[in-house]
């Protein structure tokens, strides 16, 4: 018996900056979308149901769980994975640098997800303080760490900022 060749959409969309188009089925999450289509591997993968946030990545701006979306739905959309943070030159996002100095990750499964949370979501933490912080990591799930690093992490950029400011 012959199988029906399954159905492909095309998308257009922005990942990081750059325009991809693509035929991909419509059954295509959007985490496999940008880890096999795309190759940006830094997504992580964890629950595959929207629990652990290990695949977190911006949507128009916003953090979204990119194991709820399929590929089809950010079409005419801008995403960003962590693979966004760094610069051009290399040279690694406040958060980045802040997570390194303050111990903020072990295995780092986590860490991707937890970043494209908080940049997402930095600009509506006002006040910022310890339990803003802590409210935003609610939906990521780490093992490793008991997130006070993580909260530390934060907090280091918010006073950087201050002084700079
Ligand atoms: S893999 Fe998406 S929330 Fe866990
Ligand atoms: S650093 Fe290992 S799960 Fe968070």
């Amino acid at each position: 018996m012959e199988h029906a060749e399954p159905q492909r959409v095309s998308i257009v969309l922005q990942v990081n900056g750059e325009q991809v188009c693509a035929e991909v089925e419509p059954r295509l999450l959007l985490t496999d979308f940008l880890r096999h289509d795309v190759g940006l591997t830094g997504t992580n993968v964890g629950c595959e149901h929207g629990v652990c946030g290990a695949c977190t990545v911006l949507l128009d701006g916003d953090p979204i769980r990119a194991c709820l979306m399929f590929a089809v739905q950010a079409d005419g959309h801008h995403i960003q994975t962590v693979e966004s943070l760094a610069g051009a030159d290399g040279a690694l996002h406040p958060l980045q640098v802040a997570f390194n100095e303050c111990h903020a990750l072990q295995c780092g499964f986590c860490t991707p997800g937890i970043l494209m949370s908080l940049v997402g979501d930095m600009k509506d933490l006002d006040p910022l303080d310890e339990a803003a912080v802590r409210e935003r990591l609610s939906g990521n799930l780490c093992r490793c760490t008991g997130y006070q690093h993580i909260v530390d992490a934060v907090m280091q950029v918010a006073s950087d900022s201050e002084e700079v400011e």
